[in-house]
């Protein structure tokens, strides 16, 4: 299998524990060879997502579970995609409220109904190192759905 599959992660983050997850998230996909983009989603215009085969969301949790208001419009144009890329969603939130890293749910929701979902991953307030492990699993399992799908994308290319 040669085809090279074009990935993305996009994330929001207003205290930095969500970027630094996503930084690890992308560290742990190059090792497996899927070197991903990486966007800010007010550097992602969300019209890109069906350039891509693979897209993974990064989000934190506002307001008694809500999505952050930065990946509505991605949330959205998940939900009129027409094409299935394979998707995974991570978090960052507080155990403190009641509705723990809510948008995470939201997002994997949406994404198990409308694409081919492979993975969720929460981690609590600012990531570890110790997290990094949970980021190469989360990782591994986005390249198996990548490696079990993989007949269906070189045969829309
Ligand atoms: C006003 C406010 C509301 C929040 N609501 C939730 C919530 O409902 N659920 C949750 O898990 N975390 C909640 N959090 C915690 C943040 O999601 C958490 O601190 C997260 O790690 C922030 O990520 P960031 O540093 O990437 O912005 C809330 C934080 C604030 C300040």
């Amino acid at each position: 299998m040669n085809y090279k599959p074009a990935a993305a992660i996009v994330y929001a983050s207003a205290t930095g524990h969500t970027e630094l997850l996503a930084e690890m998230v992308e560290q742990a996909l190059s090792e497996r060879g899927l070197a991903p983009d990486r966007f800010r989603a007010d550097q992602f215009d969300p019209i890109q997502l069906s350039r891509y085969d693979i897209v993974l969301v990064g989000t934190y949790t506002w307001a008694n579970g809500e999505v952050p208001k930065q990946l509505h419009k991605l949330f959205w144009e998940f939900e009129n995609l027409s094409h299935s890329p394979i998707t995974a969603v991570f978090g960052t939130g507080d155990r403190c409220f009641a509705n723990y890293c809510g948008a995470v749910d939201q997002f994997r929701d949406m994404l198990y109904a409308r694409t081919a979902l492979a993975a969720t991953l929460k981690v609590e307030q600012m990531p570890s190192e110790e997290d990094r492990v949970r980021c190469r699993q989360f990782a591994k399992s986005v390249a198996a759905k990548f490696h079990e799908q993989a007949h269906l994308f070189e045969t829309s290319k």
